[in-house]
């Protein structure tokens, strides 16, 4: 079975208390891999703590290279400090700073570039999804994807319905494995032969309380946790229970 893979996205959230907070109230768990995505200004100091527990990502990335760019990060300078995987696509980021599919394409390339991971988010909005264009706006989120997806480096596709996201709401279990399987079909026609290398997995409204359900299924290899993981103790609950379905 694949190694779940459990990332916090703490967005514009936490600080150093809460870096101490999350490394003391860290769960002796082996076979679940982890990712902590604070804000950029953390990555060093949550970097210097996490003694090879964790891995460390960024939330976003500059689309260029280098050079004139006030306040953008390149890839690069995120591979020389020991950062593992950048999220690209967040749909807070597609929504606040109006970044279609092309920019997030040229952000995941920057990505693997650098020799990092991008984790790609794809997700419907709820009148997408009233109006039965679910799978097939995920499907086209995917496919914009497509270059990037046969590089056969490694990648992650993170499914997060906007509807659920800070929501309270998560999507079905039912749901969530209908379109984990969707975007599985579609990476496979994209690469067949390294489909199955590529995690996909859920984000919107993860919690202590959800995360061994969506567990259960294999189909979700990982999940994308927002709010519950600026809550230590929910945080570890969520790693835990990956790791109670890793067996
Ligand atoms: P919540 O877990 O707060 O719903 O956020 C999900 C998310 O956007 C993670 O990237």
């Amino acid at each position: 079975m694949t190694t779940r893979l459990v990332i916090a996205n703490w967005k514009m959230n936490g600080d150093l208390a809460l870096i101490d907070a999350t490394v003391e109230a860290y769960p002796q768990v082996s076979k679940v891999d982890v990712i902590l995505v604070p804000p950029s200004l953390y990555v060093a100091a949550l970097l210097a703590a996490a003694n090879d527990r964790f891995q460390v990502g960024l939330q976003d990335i500059g689309r260029h290279d280098g050079g004139a760019h006030t306040g953008e990060l390149a890839a690069s300078m995120a591979a020389e400090l020991g950062v593992a995987a950048v999220i690209v696509g967040h749909s807070e980021r597609r929504a606040d700073n109006s970044e279609d599919d092309a920019i997030v394409a040229a952000k995941a390339q920057r990505v693997l570039e650098a020799g990092l991971m991008p984790v790609i988010c794809v997700g419907e909005s709820i009148e997408e999804r009233q109006a039965g264009q679910a799978e097939a706006r995920v499907r086209a989120q995917v496919q914009a994807q497509a270059e990037n997806l046969r590089s056969r480096l490694p990648v992650a596709i993170a499914y997060e319905p906007i509807w659920a996201i800070g929501t309270g709401v998560s999507a079905s279990v039912v749901d969530a494995v209908a379109m984990h399987r969707a975007i599985r079909s579609a990476l496979e026609q994209i690469a067949p032969d390294h489909a199955d290398e590529m995690r996909i997995l859920y984000g919107g409204s993860v919690n202590a309380e959800n995360a061994a359900e969506l567990f259960a299924h294999v189909e979700i290899e990982g999940v994308l946790v927002g709010g519950a993981s600026l809550d230590t103790d929910q945080f570890a609950a969520i790693i835990r229970a990956a790791g109670a379905a890793q067996g």
